[in-house]
């Protein structure tokens, strides 16, 4: 694992927290590249359980620098949240790294993202209304505000005044909102500044170093393929890009670098928010696997749409993301059913498509075909050797990897970092 990239193979939520946590161990350095506090991990190990939305994973493993790239927007509330609920637990936040240039989630981001949602009615995306959207919005218009612009207050305050002068005059006149008081909002994380200031890098060279050097090197996708902005279903999707080739980008080191891009995929679909997803179960079935799953948000506890496996999606997400290596989690939630539904293609416009359908409005109508296997009805909790597993439960997974053409790296089997079985 010289420098790996984790990314969601789905929409998001599919384990990669504790995918992270276990490689973490043997990483020097544990790397965010996109998203912000809109993402959540929960990873549980012998410390306890730890619902993480900013500091990557690999704060947990002791000695590894943990960084926050460029590409990734900070709310410096919670960030100081985070890190100081770390502290108090008694893991140390002495190598987090944080990027200059990563931009800010500010206050009137926020507010944009829940007036806007909230005027889209039943065409809302469904975000986490955390200012994610507004905030990389302003990145791309070249009047977002950078954690750089923390350390010097002057430049802080022309930048922020500059960007309020329009944002407030939006707010009240289309929005109907009360902006007094916004601006001081923004000031207040100025105080912040001298806390944060320890943590703020140049994490590009800190990376280029640690390649240099043979270091390993994992990258924590957060989100997933398919919330991707240029290659998820959009608009349903976050603002950033999950996918592999961001890494570089939203940390600053070139693609060539990367060795390695691991896929992380449920056994199983789930999605946040709205948009859509064939797969999706209405049914008992879809009820047994969000109850077995635990599958409510970590971030806004909404509960999570599920269903079936879906093959075509998986195989996308395979070539997006020049995935080298899939891992299944969350096997262990099939244990009780009888037989297992995968979708293997779409039924688009009377045809059968085996691949992703490059347009929405055909994408939107397609509908599952699916291919039945029998289920292994036994607890595998315990199991850690693939050749234990019950054969059902091998020939679902050599199915999935035979299908989506991607070799497996990893299998998860429950929560906590020993129920995995680990394969390469
Ligand atoms: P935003 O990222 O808050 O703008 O939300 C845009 C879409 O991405 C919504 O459908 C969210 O539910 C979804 N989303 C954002 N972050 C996550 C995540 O970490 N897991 C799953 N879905 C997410």
């Amino acid at each position: 694992m010289p420098v790996t990239v984790i990314v969601g193979a789905q929409w998001g939520d599919e384990g990669k927290g504790k995918v992270v946590d276990l490689l973490g161990e043997q990483a020097d350095v544990v790397v965010r590249y996109q998203g912000g506090n809109n993402a959540g991990h929960t990873i549980e190990n012998e410390r306890g359980k730890f619902a993480l939305h900013l500091v990557p994973s690999g704060i947990c493993s002791p000695g590894t620098v943990a960084v926050i790239g460029n590409g990734v927007i900070i709310d410096p509330t919670a960030l100081r949240e985070e890190i100081d609920d770390l502290e108090s637990r008694g893991i140390s936040t002495a190598n987090l790294k944080i990027s200059g240039n990563a931009h800010l989630i500010m206050p009137y981001h926020i507010l944009f993202d829940k007036v806007t949602e909230t005027a889209l009615g039943s065409k809302k995306i469904g975000t986490t209304r955390r200012g994610i959207g507004p905030a990389y919005a302003d990145k791309a218009s070249r009047v977002g505000i950078r954690v750089q612009d923390l350390l010097d207050p002057k430049i802080f305050h022309q930048k922020v005044q500059a960007a309020m002068k329009s944002k407030a005059d939006i707010l009240r006149l289309v929005y109907d909102q009360n902006v007094a008081g916004l601006e001081e909002e923004c000031d207040r994380y100025l105080q912040m500044a001298e806390t944060l200031r320890p943590y703020i890098a140049d994490t590009s060279l800190i990376l280029w170093q640690a390649v240099r050097e043979g270091k390993r090197i994992l990258y924590e996708g957060a989100q997933g393929t398919m919330l991707d902005i240029d290659h998820g279903t959009y608009p349903f999707v976050t603002s950033s890009n999950p996918v592999g080739g961001f890494a570089s980008v939203g940390s600053g080191i070139g693609p060539t670098a990367i060795d390695e891009v691991w896929g992380i995929c449920k056994a199983y679909t789930t999605r946040v928010g709205e948009g859509p997803f064939p797969t999706e179960l209405l049914d008992d079935d879809g009820r047994t696997l969000r109850d077995r799953g635990h599958e409510y948000g970590t971030t806004t506890g909404r509960e999570r749409r599920c269903g079936w496996l879906d093959l075509v999606a998986l195989r996308y997400a395979v070539r997006v993301n020049g995935m080298t290596g899939l891992v299944i989690t969350k096997l262990d939630v099939l244990n009780t059913f009888d037989e297992i539904k995968v979708c293997t293609a779409y039924r688009c416009n009377g045809e059968i498509c085996t691949e992703m359908p490059p347009h929405q409005s055909t994408f939107h109508h397609a509908t599952p075909v699916y291919e039945t296997l029998p289920g292994w009805k036994t607890d595998i909790g315990g199991v850690r050797r693939l050749e234990d597993l019950p054969a059902q439960a091998r020939d679902y997974l050599e199915f999935i990897s035979d299908k989506a053409e991607v070799p497996l790296a990893l299998v998860s089997v429950g929560p906590r970092r020993e129920e995995t079985i680990r394969i390469r």
